[in-house]
């Protein structure tokens, strides 16, 4: 039995310790040993890596991808793509969600995994269908959360309609860790007994559970796991790579990896880490254990920002009082997953809630969205009183919401003239419109200083 190892110290690791800042340059020289260790593939884009890229790093994430696949050509490459908001969080036309996908692929991508917030299966549609058409490996992720329901028949329900969709592989992405090994174990045995697809398990160290959550998941038929080099592992990313191969394979499991390769990755990465520690990227607090986010069922990242919320308006003696309002504001809204940008739109409704000391006395317009069906179907029912708090007459969106939205590509492309040098640069301007564009101008000016260096040594 073999168990397939998804190295996240590119993407996921990266994001969730030092906030997606590890630049190329910080990589670059370890990905041809990278290329030999044997993973099943390695997380190396999507997610925040593109825009943290453009904003933060002055790359070109485009280029970034290219000269990973140069560096890592037997090893298979993939991304996060959150299906029809692609890199965000709002809803894009189909003619570019195509084209993102399209370009993914002819850059270097082979495994695209593919969720939607609600898990509101149309919302991910075109990305999986683009993808097979672009001969990639189209992965159906599920955002897994714990409510009345999200029941294991649900859950197994959704992974089948997944299956008819074409995906190759099932991932159960927990997002917060809240995942627990019982709930793995049976989640796993649930989705295996209906769907004969690989089966992939991602979750985070954040409140200590992983690695049995892992454990547990592998005894009940999962596939491939994702994990992340042991310095650059634990806290709020995966649990350690070696760690895992080492448990995994004393039960007879083969894991592919080899040894003595991850460990040259593992020390090329020391130094870095150090350094990130020194420099205070790194927060040491991310690499600890937070159980909190048990007893509240609220991820983590939500916690502390609804915390940094109540002290901001000098209000932490309400925290009690936030904490029992926050699930009912959820069950309010059919139970969404507590995954960004739910989880702030449900935080900050409660402690407004209870800051104002009326419910619904102030809505968000983000909820006023949400209740009209422009995110796309809850997966519970919709508290009819709120309903009709916000909707009054006006009738809820029941179509795929982007089904409601004009072709963009060309017309952006044709606005940009000159200014997008490729195809994948218009995608950089749809994706995140003023970062792009200043990317643009310092590239120009850029190439502009170069030229006249060139001229004055010519001269
Ligand atoms: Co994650």
């Amino acid at each position: 039995m073999k168990i397939g190892f998804t190295e996240t110290v590119l993407r996921d690791a990266n994001q969730s310790l030092i906030a997606t800042r590890m630049p190329l340059s910080v990589f670059e020289p370890i990905l041809e040993k990278m290329d030999q260790a044997g993973y099943y593939s390695v997380e190396c884009w999507g997610g925040a890596t593109f825009d943290s890229c453009l904003r933060y790093l002055d790359e070109d994430p485009w280029e970034r991808l290219r000269i990973i696949k140069a560096k890592m050509p037997n090893t298979k490459l993939q991304m996060l793509l959150r299906g029809q908001n692609l890199l965000g969080y709002k809803h894009y036309p189909d003619d570019v969600v195509r084209k993102f996908v399209q370009h993914s692929v002819k850059n270097g991508i082979d495994i695209i995994r593919i969720f939607d917030a609600l898990n509101d299966i149309r919302n991910i549609e075109v990305a999986v269908d683009e993808t097979l058409k672009c001969g990639a490996h189209a992965s159906g992720a599920i955002s897994y959360t714990t409510s009345p329901v999200h029941t294991l028949a649900k859950f197994a329900e959704l992974c089948k309609e997944m299956q008819k969709m074409g995906v190759q592989s099932i991932c159960i992405k927990d997002m917060a860790g809240v995942m627990s090994p019982k709930e793995a174990y049976d989640l796993v045995s649930a989705i295996k007994d209906k769907v004969d697809l690989p089966l992939v398990l991602h979750t985070h160290c954040t409140t200590g559970l992983a690695f049995m959550t892992y454990l547990k998941g592998i005894e009940a038929g999962a596939d491939v796991i994702d994990t992340s080099i042991s310095i650059f592992s634990g806290g709020t990313a995966q649990p350690a790579t070696e760690t895992l191969a080492y448990a995994l394979e004393q039960f007879g499991y083969e894991t592919g990896l080899r040894h003595d390769v991850l460990k040259d990755v593992n020390d090329f990465f020391k130094p870095y880490f150090n350094e990130c520690l020194a420099t205070g990227l790194l927060d040491p607090t991310v690499m600890g254990t937070a159980t909190e986010a048990l007893d509240y069922k609220i991820p983590g990242g939500m916690l502390s920002n609804l915390i940094s919320q109540l002290k901001s308006q000098n209000a932490m003696d309400k925290f009690p009082e936030v904490l029992e309002e926050t699930p009912r504001v959820r069950k309010d809204m059919g139970y969404p997953p507590l995954v960004t940008p739910l989880s702030q739109m449900v935080g900050v409704q409660a402690a407004t809630n209870v800051l104002l000391g009326e419910r619904y006395k102030s809505i968000g317009k983000e909820i006023k969205a949400y209740v009209r069906g422009e995110y796309g179907r809850a997966p519970g029912e919709i508290d009819q009183e709120l309903k009709k708090k916000i909707l009054g007459d006006e009738k809820p969106i029941e179509c795929r919401p982007a089904d409601l939205l004009e072709p963009e590509f060309e017309k952006t492309k044709a606005m940009l003239g000159d200014r997008a040098e490729s195809d994948e640069d218009v995608l950089s301007y749809i994706a995140f419109p003023q970062v792009a564009e200043k990317f643009f101008a310092d590239r120009e000016k850029k190439m502009q200083n170069m030229a006249r260096y060139s001229i004055e040594a010519i001269e």
